[in-house]
């Protein structure tokens, strides 16, 4: 990075969202400038509607990646990744995932090849599930609210990490030099199954909380019966399956490597977000 890029504005893609609302926080507790783009965004930043990219990215010199999550994603980020580059962006740091077994001949992960090629030095954060999800998405938050955590995840363990923590590796990736081209694996600290995910909240909040563990069939009549759309709903089954089956049950070091101390536990999160009230009726 060159000393006129990192007095740039910092782009910040996803930004109303879980880890993009805490990485714009984080950056402007550093004295940065930054730019919060999405569609509600401060600015109007739609991965759908290319005529809104250019003013997002004018005069920044790093951005942070969330993608849309949608079919076109890939081809999204390519082109966005290009353009970036061509704009004078010199540094992307990507919220991508922890590796996923996909069917012969499907790409893993088409998301970070863009990023890669793009010609900006990059750092890619992997993370597992995010112990916010549970109180910051409307879906599963509500499940909180009405005692029970219905999933099609068996007794399959999850090393669930603090959003808090993936913001703070993205600030430092952003803002400080030595993380290019690193590719960190995020965890927290424990796995963690989903009766024990329900037992840490219903101790921070002295409710009764429970786990009913259902098949994937029962869940995708559960999820759409609450208004999940279907395609979510079977998204949501594929992820749980590979929960049920552990294939994430691993800890992994890249808050360590990145931030030189450990992750935040579960268990702490479960009480600091028990005392602001969201999991109470
Ligand atoms: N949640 C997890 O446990 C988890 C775990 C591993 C990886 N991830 C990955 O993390 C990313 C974020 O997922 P999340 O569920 O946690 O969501 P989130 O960050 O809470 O929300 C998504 C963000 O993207 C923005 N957005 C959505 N569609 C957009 C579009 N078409 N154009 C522009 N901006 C758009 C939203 O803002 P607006 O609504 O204002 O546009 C919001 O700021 C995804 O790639 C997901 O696969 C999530």
């Amino acid at each position: 990075m060159t000393t006129q890029t990192t007095n740039k504005p910092i782009l910040v893609l996803g930004g109303t969202g879980k880890t993009g609302r805490r990485v714009a926080s984080g950056l402007r507790r550093r004295g940065r400038e930054v730019r919060v783009a999405s569609r509600q965004g401060g600015t109007r930043f739609d991965w759908g509607d290319e005529n809104t990219w250019e003013r997002a990215l004018e005069g920044a010199g790093s951005a942070y990646l969330v993608d849309s999550m949608s079919g076109g994603a890939a081809s999204e980020m390519t082109a966005f990744a290009k353009l970036a580059v061509e704009r004078g962006v010199e540094r992307l740091v990507l919220l991508s995932h922890r590796d996923w077994v996909v069917p012969a001949g499907e790409e893993k992960l088409p998301c970070e090849r863009a990023v890669r090629e793009s010609g900006a030095e990059w750092t890619f954060l992997k993370p597992s599930w995010f112990s916010q999800n549970f109180s910051e998405d409307a879906f599963f938050r509500g499940q909180i609210l009405d005692g029970e955590v219905v999933m099609s995840a068996g007794d399959g363990l999850e090393p669930f990490i603090d959003a808090d923590d993936i913001a703070d590796v993205a600030v430092a990736a952003l803002t400080e030099d030595g993380h290019g081209g690193e590719a960190y694996e995020l965890s927290g600290p424990r796995l963690l199954s989903m009766a024990e995910i329900s037992g840490e909240i219903a101790r921070a909040t002295g409710r009764t909380i429970t786990y009913r563990p259902v098949s994937p069939a029962e869940f995708a009549s559960y999820a759409t019966g609450r208004g999940v759309p279907e395609e979510f709903a079977g998204l949501l089954n594929t992820l749980y399956g590979w929960i049920a089956d552990n294939r994430f049950a691993t800890l992994a070091d890249g808050v360590q490597r990145a931030l030189g101390r450990e992750p935040r536990d579960f268990g702490d999160y479960a009480r600091a977000t028990a005392v602001t009230g969201v999991w109470h009726p």
